[in-house]
Protein backbone atom coordinates (compact mmCIF):
# COMPACT_ATOMS: atom_id res chain seq x y z
CA UNK A 1 0.00 0.00 0.00
CA UNK A 2 1.58 3.39 -1.17
CA UNK A 3 0.12 6.43 -0.51
CA UNK A 4 1.35 8.79 -3.60
CA UNK A 5 1.71 12.46 -1.67
CA UNK A 6 1.68 16.00 -3.17
CA UNK A 7 4.86 17.15 -2.03
CA UNK A 8 4.11 21.09 -1.78
CA UNK A 9 1.91 21.21 0.28
CA UNK A 10 0.62 18.05 1.10
CA UNK A 11 3.24 16.60 2.72
CA UNK A 12 3.19 18.88 5.49
CA UNK A 13 -0.61 17.65 6.32
CA UNK A 14 1.54 14.12 6.78
CA UNK A 15 3.92 15.82 9.39
CA UNK A 16 6.91 16.51 7.03
CA UNK A 17 7.80 20.34 6.39
CA UNK A 18 10.30 20.82 3.49
CA UNK A 19 11.38 18.04 1.28
CA UNK A 20 12.54 19.89 -1.27
CA UNK A 21 12.50 17.94 -4.59
CA UNK A 22 15.25 18.65 -6.65
CA UNK A 23 14.27 19.89 -10.70
CA UNK A 24 13.51 17.09 -12.84
CA UNK A 25 12.69 14.54 -10.59
CA UNK A 26 8.62 14.03 -10.46
CA UNK A 27 6.94 15.51 -8.32
CA UNK A 28 4.95 13.21 -6.22
CA UNK A 29 7.47 10.57 -3.85
CA UNK A 30 6.34 7.50 -3.07
CA UNK A 31 6.08 6.72 0.86
CA UNK A 32 4.59 4.16 2.33
CA UNK A 33 1.14 4.65 4.53
CA UNK A 34 2.86 2.52 7.66
CA UNK A 35 5.98 4.99 7.74
CA UNK A 36 5.23 8.74 7.08
CA UNK A 37 8.05 10.82 6.41
CA UNK A 38 8.93 13.14 9.25
CA UNK A 39 11.56 15.34 10.38
CA UNK A 40 12.52 13.26 13.39
CA UNK A 41 12.60 9.96 11.68
CA UNK A 42 14.46 11.38 9.01
CA UNK A 43 17.00 13.28 11.66
CA UNK A 44 17.64 9.45 13.54
CA UNK A 45 17.88 8.04 10.49
CA UNK A 46 20.63 10.04 9.09
CA UNK A 47 22.47 9.42 12.60
CA UNK A 48 22.22 5.77 12.30
CA UNK A 49 23.11 5.96 8.28
CA UNK A 50 26.55 7.41 9.83
CA UNK A 51 26.85 4.93 12.68
CA UNK A 52 29.51 2.36 12.80
CA UNK A 53 28.13 0.95 16.10
CA UNK A 54 25.62 -0.96 13.27
CA UNK A 55 28.48 -2.85 12.55
CA UNK A 56 30.08 -5.90 14.26
CA UNK A 57 34.00 -4.54 14.98
CA UNK A 58 32.58 -1.06 14.84
CA UNK A 59 34.14 -0.54 12.02
CA UNK A 60 31.61 0.16 9.02
CA UNK A 61 28.79 2.21 8.46
CA UNK A 62 26.40 1.91 6.00
CA UNK A 63 28.37 5.57 4.07
CA UNK A 64 31.88 3.74 4.28
CA UNK A 65 29.82 2.07 1.24
CA UNK A 66 28.00 4.70 0.03
CA UNK A 67 29.98 7.91 0.81
CA UNK A 68 27.67 10.72 0.01
CA UNK A 69 30.40 12.60 -1.36
CA UNK A 70 30.05 10.12 -4.36
CA UNK A 71 26.39 9.74 -4.85
CA UNK A 72 26.40 7.32 -2.13
CA UNK A 73 28.39 4.52 -3.72
CA UNK A 74 32.56 3.99 -3.48
CA UNK A 75 34.68 3.60 -5.88
CA UNK A 76 35.63 -0.16 -5.65
CA UNK A 77 34.51 -2.58 -8.33
CA UNK A 78 32.28 -4.40 -5.18
CA UNK A 79 31.85 -3.71 -1.81
CA UNK A 80 33.79 -4.20 1.30
CA UNK A 81 32.29 -5.01 4.87
CA UNK A 82 33.81 -5.38 8.48
CA UNK A 83 37.67 -7.10 8.54
CA UNK A 84 37.99 -6.18 4.75
CA UNK A 85 35.62 -8.80 3.58
CA UNK A 86 34.75 -8.92 0.22
CA UNK A 87 31.48 -9.39 -0.99
CA UNK A 88 30.16 -9.98 -4.91
CA UNK A 89 28.53 -7.53 -6.41
CA UNK A 90 29.09 -3.03 -6.74
CA UNK A 91 27.64 -1.06 -4.13
CA UNK A 92 24.63 0.83 -6.32
CA UNK A 93 24.53 4.73 -5.67
CA UNK A 94 21.24 5.68 -3.71
CA UNK A 95 19.82 8.31 -5.29
CA UNK A 96 16.41 8.81 -5.82
CA UNK A 97 15.90 5.44 -4.34
CA UNK A 98 12.55 6.63 -2.94
CA UNK A 99 11.46 6.21 -6.30
CA UNK A 100 12.31 2.63 -6.89
CA UNK A 101 9.73 -0.18 -7.56
CA UNK A 102 12.30 -3.13 -5.50
CA UNK A 103 16.25 -3.17 -4.43
CA UNK A 104 19.22 -4.94 -4.94
CA UNK A 105 20.86 -5.73 -7.92
CA UNK A 106 18.34 -8.44 -8.28
CA UNK A 107 15.48 -6.87 -6.97
CA UNK A 108 15.32 -9.22 -4.01
CA UNK A 109 13.70 -6.39 -1.42
CA UNK A 110 10.24 -5.11 -2.21
CA UNK A 111 10.39 -2.27 0.05
CA UNK A 112 13.26 0.21 1.03
CA UNK A 113 12.40 -0.98 4.26
CA UNK A 114 12.87 -4.03 3.76
CA UNK A 115 15.90 -3.44 2.36
CA UNK A 116 17.54 -1.68 5.15
CA UNK A 117 18.20 -4.17 7.46
CA UNK A 118 19.59 -6.45 4.89
CA UNK A 119 23.43 -5.09 4.74
CA UNK A 120 23.33 -5.31 8.74
CA UNK A 121 22.61 -8.52 8.66
CA UNK A 122 24.77 -9.84 5.88
CA UNK A 123 28.18 -11.53 7.39
CA UNK A 124 30.22 -9.98 4.39
CA UNK A 125 28.91 -6.14 5.26
CA UNK A 126 27.73 -4.72 8.65
CA UNK A 127 28.00 -8.64 10.28
CA UNK A 128 25.44 -8.04 13.00
CA UNK A 129 21.73 -9.43 14.59
CA UNK A 130 18.97 -6.79 14.82
CA UNK A 131 18.84 -7.40 18.52
CA UNK A 132 22.53 -6.40 18.81
CA UNK A 133 21.63 -3.39 16.74
CA UNK A 134 18.54 -2.55 18.91
CA UNK A 135 20.72 -3.42 22.17
CA UNK A 136 23.57 -1.09 21.18
CA UNK A 137 21.64 1.92 19.84
CA UNK A 138 18.97 1.75 22.63
CA UNK A 139 16.26 1.77 19.75
CA UNK A 140 13.45 -0.75 19.31
CA UNK A 141 14.51 -1.89 15.76
CA UNK A 142 11.24 -1.24 14.04
CA UNK A 143 11.94 2.52 14.43
CA UNK A 144 15.71 2.25 13.12
CA UNK A 145 14.30 0.17 10.64
CA UNK A 146 11.46 3.48 9.92
CA UNK A 147 14.27 5.79 10.27
CA UNK A 148 16.86 4.40 7.96
CA UNK A 149 13.89 3.85 5.34
CA UNK A 150 13.27 7.33 5.60
CA UNK A 151 16.64 8.87 5.37
CA UNK A 152 17.37 7.31 2.54
CA UNK A 153 13.60 8.46 0.81
CA UNK A 154 15.42 12.30 1.25
CA UNK A 155 18.45 11.10 -1.18
CA UNK A 156 17.62 12.78 -4.35
CA UNK A 157 19.42 14.15 -7.38
CA UNK A 158 18.41 16.44 -10.05
CA UNK A 159 19.03 19.94 -11.42
CA UNK A 160 21.63 18.03 -13.70
CA UNK A 161 21.58 20.16 -17.13
CA UNK A 162 19.72 17.07 -18.62
CA UNK A 163 16.46 18.00 -16.46
CA UNK A 164 17.55 22.12 -17.31
CA UNK A 165 17.47 21.17 -20.88
CA UNK A 166 13.82 18.99 -20.76
CA UNK A 167 13.07 22.17 -18.96
CA UNK A 168 12.95 24.44 -21.94
CA UNK A 169 16.85 25.82 -21.22
CA UNK A 170 18.04 24.70 -24.92
CA UNK A 171 21.22 25.94 -24.25
CA UNK A 172 21.94 23.44 -20.93
CA UNK A 173 23.38 20.75 -23.59
CA UNK A 174 25.81 21.32 -25.80
CA UNK A 175 25.51 20.80 -29.30
CA UNK A 176 27.61 17.64 -29.00
CA UNK A 177 25.20 16.75 -25.98
CA UNK A 178 21.96 16.92 -28.14
CA UNK A 179 23.41 14.77 -30.61
CA UNK A 180 23.95 11.91 -27.38
CA UNK A 181 20.33 12.33 -26.51
CA UNK A 182 19.11 11.59 -29.51
CA UNK A 183 21.62 9.04 -29.76
CA UNK A 184 20.30 8.00 -26.43
CA UNK A 185 17.02 8.17 -27.66
CA UNK A 186 17.14 6.80 -30.83
CA UNK A 187 19.75 4.95 -32.82
CA UNK A 188 21.61 3.67 -30.06
CA UNK A 189 18.34 2.50 -28.14
CA UNK A 190 19.65 3.23 -24.70
CA UNK A 191 16.14 4.92 -23.34
CA UNK A 192 13.92 1.53 -24.25
CA UNK A 193 15.38 0.71 -20.54
CA UNK A 194 16.97 3.97 -19.12
CA UNK A 195 13.84 5.96 -19.35
CA UNK A 196 11.71 8.37 -17.19
CA UNK A 197 12.91 10.95 -14.90
CA UNK A 198 15.24 8.60 -13.63
CA UNK A 199 16.30 6.86 -16.39
CA UNK A 200 15.77 3.05 -15.71
CA UNK A 201 12.28 1.07 -16.23
CA UNK A 202 12.67 -0.26 -12.39
CA UNK A 203 13.03 -3.62 -14.39
CA UNK A 204 15.58 -6.62 -14.96
CA UNK A 205 17.66 -7.11 -18.76
CA UNK A 206 20.18 -9.61 -18.95
CA UNK A 207 23.13 -7.77 -21.24
CA UNK A 208 25.66 -10.37 -20.74
CA UNK A 209 27.95 -8.63 -18.12
CA UNK A 210 29.47 -11.27 -15.68
CA UNK A 211 28.43 -14.34 -17.79
CA UNK A 212 28.39 -17.14 -17.11
CA UNK A 213 28.46 -15.88 -13.33
CA UNK A 214 26.22 -14.32 -10.59
CA UNK A 215 22.91 -15.69 -11.84
CA UNK A 216 20.68 -12.50 -10.83
CA UNK A 217 17.21 -11.98 -10.89
CA UNK A 218 17.10 -15.94 -11.23
CA UNK A 219 17.92 -16.13 -7.87
CA UNK A 220 14.44 -14.83 -6.89
CA UNK A 221 12.27 -15.79 -9.62
CA UNK A 222 13.80 -19.11 -10.65
CA UNK A 223 12.52 -18.19 -14.27
CA UNK A 224 15.16 -19.33 -16.60
CA UNK A 225 15.00 -16.06 -18.91
CA UNK A 226 15.57 -14.14 -15.37
CA UNK A 227 19.36 -15.80 -15.52
CA UNK A 228 21.70 -12.89 -15.25
CA UNK A 229 19.07 -10.36 -15.44
CA UNK A 230 19.82 -7.16 -13.57
CA UNK A 231 17.64 -4.39 -12.41
CA UNK A 232 18.20 -1.55 -15.07
CA UNK A 233 20.36 1.05 -12.98
CA UNK A 234 19.47 4.57 -12.90
CA UNK A 235 21.93 6.54 -14.69
CA UNK A 236 21.93 10.19 -12.56
CA UNK A 237 25.49 10.93 -11.16
CA UNK A 238 26.69 8.35 -13.40
CA UNK A 239 29.90 10.02 -15.08
CA UNK A 240 31.41 10.50 -11.13
CA UNK A 241 30.93 7.14 -10.20
CA UNK A 242 33.10 4.64 -11.84
CA UNK A 243 33.75 1.36 -12.29
CA UNK A 244 30.44 0.55 -13.59
CA UNK A 245 27.95 -3.11 -13.89
CA UNK A 246 26.61 -5.02 -11.17
CA UNK A 247 30.09 -6.68 -10.67
CA UNK A 248 32.03 -3.65 -11.29
CA UNK A 249 33.88 -4.96 -14.37
CA UNK A 250 33.56 -2.05 -16.33
CA UNK A 251 36.44 0.81 -15.17
CA UNK A 252 35.30 3.86 -17.35
CA UNK A 253 31.86 5.03 -19.32
CA UNK A 254 33.78 4.09 -22.92
CA UNK A 255 34.31 1.02 -21.73
CA UNK A 256 30.53 0.29 -21.08
CA UNK A 257 29.73 2.32 -24.74
CA UNK A 258 31.89 0.30 -26.09
CA UNK A 259 30.01 -2.93 -24.40
CA UNK A 260 26.79 -1.43 -25.82
CA UNK A 261 28.30 -0.91 -29.36
CA UNK A 262 29.54 -4.72 -29.43
CA UNK A 263 26.01 -5.88 -28.71
CA UNK A 264 27.00 -6.78 -25.44
CA UNK A 265 28.20 -10.60 -24.53
CA UNK A 266 25.78 -12.70 -26.49
CA UNK A 267 24.53 -15.38 -24.29
CA UNK A 268 21.08 -17.70 -24.19
CA UNK A 269 18.94 -15.20 -22.14
CA UNK A 270 20.61 -12.03 -23.89
CA UNK A 271 17.81 -8.99 -24.29
CA UNK A 272 16.66 -8.46 -27.54
CA UNK A 273 17.06 -5.10 -27.25
CA UNK A 274 20.78 -5.53 -26.64
CA UNK A 275 22.28 -5.69 -30.19
CA UNK A 276 25.28 -4.36 -32.58
CA UNK A 277 24.89 -0.58 -33.19
CA UNK A 278 27.61 0.51 -35.30
CA UNK A 279 28.42 3.22 -33.54
CA UNK A 280 31.00 6.07 -34.75
CA UNK A 281 34.08 7.11 -33.16
CA UNK A 282 31.87 10.41 -33.15
CA UNK A 283 28.56 9.24 -31.96
CA UNK A 284 30.45 7.09 -29.02
CA UNK A 285 31.97 10.23 -27.70
CA UNK A 286 28.62 12.50 -27.90
CA UNK A 287 26.68 9.27 -25.87
CA UNK A 288 29.46 9.95 -23.42
CA UNK A 289 29.35 14.09 -23.41
CA UNK A 290 24.90 13.19 -22.63
CA UNK A 291 26.02 10.94 -20.03
CA UNK A 292 28.02 13.61 -18.10
CA UNK A 293 25.16 15.53 -18.58
CA UNK A 294 22.78 13.68 -15.90
CA UNK A 295 25.56 15.17 -12.70
CA UNK A 296 23.43 17.46 -11.23
CA UNK A 297 23.13 18.49 -7.42
CA UNK A 298 22.66 15.90 -4.80
CA UNK A 299 20.83 16.63 -1.26
CA UNK A 300 19.78 14.29 1.53
CA UNK A 301 17.99 15.18 4.55
CA UNK A 302 15.09 18.27 4.95
C1 LIG B 1 29.90 -3.35 2.79
C2 LIG B 1 29.31 -2.35 1.95
C3 LIG B 1 27.88 -1.92 2.24
C4 LIG B 1 27.35 -1.47 3.43
C5 LIG B 1 28.03 -1.34 4.77
C6 LIG B 1 25.97 -1.13 3.14
N1 LIG B 1 25.69 -1.35 1.83
FE1 LIG B 1 23.99 -0.88 0.86
N2 LIG B 1 24.60 -1.95 -0.73
C7 LIG B 1 25.84 -2.51 -0.89
C8 LIG B 1 25.86 -3.38 -2.04
C9 LIG B 1 27.04 -4.18 -2.56
C10 LIG B 1 24.55 -3.33 -2.58
C11 LIG B 1 24.03 -4.14 -3.76
C12 LIG B 1 23.89 -5.58 -3.27
C13 LIG B 1 23.08 -6.48 -4.16
O1 LIG B 1 22.45 -5.99 -5.09
O2 LIG B 1 23.02 -7.69 -3.89
C14 LIG B 1 23.79 -2.39 -1.73
C15 LIG B 1 22.46 -2.02 -1.96
C16 LIG B 1 21.80 -1.04 -1.23
C17 LIG B 1 20.54 -0.44 -1.58
C18 LIG B 1 19.70 -0.78 -2.82
C19 LIG B 1 19.89 0.23 -3.90
C20 LIG B 1 19.17 -0.12 -5.17
O3 LIG B 1 19.19 0.71 -6.06
O4 LIG B 1 18.63 -1.23 -5.32
C21 LIG B 1 20.22 0.45 -0.59
C22 LIG B 1 18.99 1.34 -0.52
C23 LIG B 1 21.27 0.37 0.40
N3 LIG B 1 22.23 -0.52 -0.05
C24 LIG B 1 21.26 1.04 1.60
C25 LIG B 1 22.13 0.72 2.65
C26 LIG B 1 21.93 1.08 4.04
C27 LIG B 1 20.74 1.87 4.58
C28 LIG B 1 22.99 0.59 4.74
C29 LIG B 1 23.25 0.62 6.24
C30 LIG B 1 22.23 0.01 7.07
C31 LIG B 1 23.86 -0.07 3.76
N4 LIG B 1 23.30 0.00 2.53
C32 LIG B 1 25.09 -0.64 4.08
C33 LIG B 1 26.93 -2.31 -0.06
C34 LIG B 1 26.82 -1.87 1.26
C1 LIG C 1 17.89 -3.95 -22.50
C2 LIG C 1 17.96 -2.87 -21.53
C3 LIG C 1 19.12 -1.89 -21.62
C4 LIG C 1 19.54 -1.15 -22.70
C5 LIG C 1 18.96 -1.15 -24.11
C6 LIG C 1 20.65 -0.36 -22.24
N1 LIG C 1 20.88 -0.62 -20.92
FE1 LIG C 1 22.34 0.25 -19.80
N2 LIG C 1 21.96 -1.09 -18.31
C7 LIG C 1 20.94 -2.03 -18.31
C8 LIG C 1 21.15 -2.97 -17.24
C9 LIG C 1 20.25 -4.14 -16.90
C10 LIG C 1 22.34 -2.58 -16.61
C11 LIG C 1 23.05 -3.33 -15.46
C12 LIG C 1 23.75 -4.51 -16.11
C13 LIG C 1 24.61 -5.31 -15.15
O1 LIG C 1 25.29 -4.74 -14.32
O2 LIG C 1 24.58 -6.56 -15.26
C14 LIG C 1 22.81 -1.38 -17.29
C15 LIG C 1 23.94 -0.66 -16.92
C16 LIG C 1 24.35 0.52 -17.54
C17 LIG C 1 25.39 1.38 -17.07
C18 LIG C 1 26.21 1.19 -15.80
C19 LIG C 1 25.58 1.94 -14.66
C20 LIG C 1 26.14 1.59 -13.31
O3 LIG C 1 25.69 2.21 -12.35
O4 LIG C 1 26.97 0.68 -13.19
C21 LIG C 1 25.49 2.43 -17.94
C22 LIG C 1 26.43 3.61 -17.86
C23 LIG C 1 24.51 2.20 -18.98
N3 LIG C 1 23.84 1.04 -18.70
C24 LIG C 1 24.32 3.00 -20.09
C25 LIG C 1 23.61 2.60 -21.21
C26 LIG C 1 23.72 3.20 -22.51
C27 LIG C 1 24.59 4.41 -22.85
C28 LIG C 1 22.91 2.49 -23.35
C29 LIG C 1 22.73 2.66 -24.82
C30 LIG C 1 23.94 2.50 -25.63
C31 LIG C 1 22.28 1.45 -22.54
N4 LIG C 1 22.73 1.55 -21.28
C32 LIG C 1 21.36 0.53 -23.03
C33 LIG C 1 19.91 -2.10 -19.24
C34 LIG C 1 19.99 -1.55 -20.51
Amino acid sequence: MRLWLLLLPTLALAGADQLVIPAGLDAYLPVPEQNPLTREKVELGKKLFFDVRLSRDNSVSCATCHNPKLAFTDDRPVGVGVAGRVGGRRVPRIVNRGYGKSFFWDGRAATLEEQVLQPIQNPKEMDMTLEEVASRTGLPIERAQQALASYVRTILSGDSPYDRYLQGDRNALTTEQRLGLRLFRGKAGCAVCHLGPNLTDERFHNTGVGWPGDEGRYAVTKSEPDRGAFKTPSLREVARTPPYMHDGSRKTLEEVIDFYNQGGNPNPALDPEIRKLQLSAEEKAALLALLKALSGTVRDGM
